[in-house]
């Protein structure tokens, strides 16, 4: 019988994982809460909030949703796999104390402590003063994180002491971030390419996806702000079979184990931003939910029935499936608002993205959208998020690039050059 599914989220992510879901036959109707101005064309859109979980429950019991897929950090971490499961309902999140591994960079720290998980040398700060005589007794550069969740801005890598100190004073003084800047993770500065591990985890077992890689800094040449990501490519051609053995073995196992053996075993998807140093990976953060805007090159590439594996990390029989790709290669780009990640404009009518999806291999996936009266308008920062595949990855590329030339809105911004290094380093 057809399984009827409930998206939870409102990123271009959850627009491509309820994409995906729509192509297994074993799913019925799909319902995306609260969705985007582009998620209709996947499923029915659902008017209630990603924390709203009493009412997200409610309506799966209305509706007999017979899965639900928590796709964002913010329910993830606030805990609606627990108020779901309370209910008797089936989804797919990890448990509250398990996504902690995201929710707190602290708790991330002291679960890779006592793995023995490689990461930056650290400490814990909640007192302004302390914090403030270690960066100094530090020196730069050196980087500073608020540790709780701050959408993508809460971490400072900062290349002088006075920025340090001025952000310690904005995270723990100003407390830009509210309470999620009670707690501060002091780091070490790594070097290196950064790339992202996905891994799917049962609580006990998991299976690794490909490796991908997301460019966080706002302009071309990795300069200016770090952004909640500009555009991802996979696979990553650089990376060795050696090398994610490696991550296998001296990151993801050893946390998926502690997590198991802590009893708060962590069933969901293990991602890992890793930065690939001289001395090897080292973890620099953990995420407890698919990449955004990973999500959108993995589900392009995905062969395998999206239900069937979520299902199987949920229900502990991950290794009863197999994971399956297409061959070739994914990139999406992030199409932004003017001024993103700072101030920028809202309300803007997009044109288009017919004209985009008419490209062939160019799906586009929607962020910061809504229809205002039927008429498709910008609603947030990262307003969409247009992916390509191809045989290589200039030809994934070319796609993706293609398709944004058919779009407009006053002011749209784009990274021209993602996968511009991967491209040089043949
Ligand atoms: N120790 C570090 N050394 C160098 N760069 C870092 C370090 N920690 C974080 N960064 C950079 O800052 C970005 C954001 O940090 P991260 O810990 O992933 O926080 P979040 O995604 O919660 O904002 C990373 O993607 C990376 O580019
Ligand atoms: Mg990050």
């Amino acid at each position: 019988m057809a399984v009827d599914v409930l998206v939870v989220g409102a990123y271009p992510r959850e627009h491509a994982i309820a994409w995906k879901l729509k192509q297994s036959p074993r799913v019925g109707k799909i319902y995306i809460a609260p969705g985007n101005g582009g998620t209709d064309n996947v499923g029915q859109t659902v008017p209630i909030g990603v924390m709203e979980f009493e009412k997200l429950a409610d309506f799966a019991v209305e509706k007999k949703i017979g899965f639900t897929v928590a796709g964002s950090d913010d329910p993830i971490v606030g805990g609606i796999g627990d108020v779901f499961r309370a209910r008797g309902l089936k989804i797919w999140s990890p448990s509250k104390v398990a996504a902690q591994l995201e929710g707190s960079k602290a708790f991330a720290k002291e679960v890779m402590r006592e793995a023995g998980v490689p990461t930056a040398e650290f400490k814990v700060f909640t007192e302004y003063e302390k914090a403030v005589s270690y960066v100094r007794a530090k020196g730069a550069p050196i980087v500073v994180k608020a540790s709780g969740l701050a959408l993508g801005k809460g971490v400072m890598v900062c290349q002088t002491l006075e920025e340090a100190e001025s952000f310690l004073n904005d995270v723990m003084v100003k407390k830009i971030f509210k309470d999620s800047g009670n707690e501060v993770v002091i780091e070490e500065f790594l070097e290196g390419p950064e790339i992202s591990i996905h891994a799917l985890s049962d609580g006990k077992d998991f299976l690794i996806f490909p490796t991908s890689q997301d460019h966080k800094r706002s302009g071309d040449g990795n300069t200016g702000k770090n952004t909640g990501g500009m555009g991802v490519i996979a696979p990553l051609p650089w990376v060795t079979d050696a090398q994610i053995e490696d991550i296998r073995q001296r990151i993801v196992a050893p946390t998926i184990l502690r997590m198991s053996d802590r009893g708060t075993p962590f069933q969901g998807l293990l991602y890992p931003g890793l930065m690939m140093t001289k001395n090897g990976a080292k973890v620099i953060e953990f995420n407890a939910r698919f990449g955004c805007p990973e999500a959108e090159v993995y589900m392009r590439l995905m062969k395998s029935d999206l239900l069937d594996l979520l299902e199987a990390s949920e229900g502990g029989t991950i290794l009863s499936q197999k994971l399956e790709w297409h061959s070739g290669f994914a990139a999406t780009v992030i199409v932004a608002s003017g001024g993103y990640p700072d101030d920028y404009k809202k309300g803007l009518p997009i044109t288009g993205i017919d004209e985009a999806e008419k490209v062939p291999g160019v799906v586009v996936f929607h962020a910061g959208t809504k229809k205002e009266n039927g008429l498709l308008v910008t609603s947030g920062g990262r307003v969409l998020s247009v992916s390509g595949v191809g045989a290589t990855l200039s030809e994934a590329l070319d796609k993706a690039y293609e398709g944004i030339s058919k779009i407009h809105f006053d002011g749209m911004y784009f990274r021209r050059d993602i996968g511009a290094r991967t491209l040089e380093m043949r």
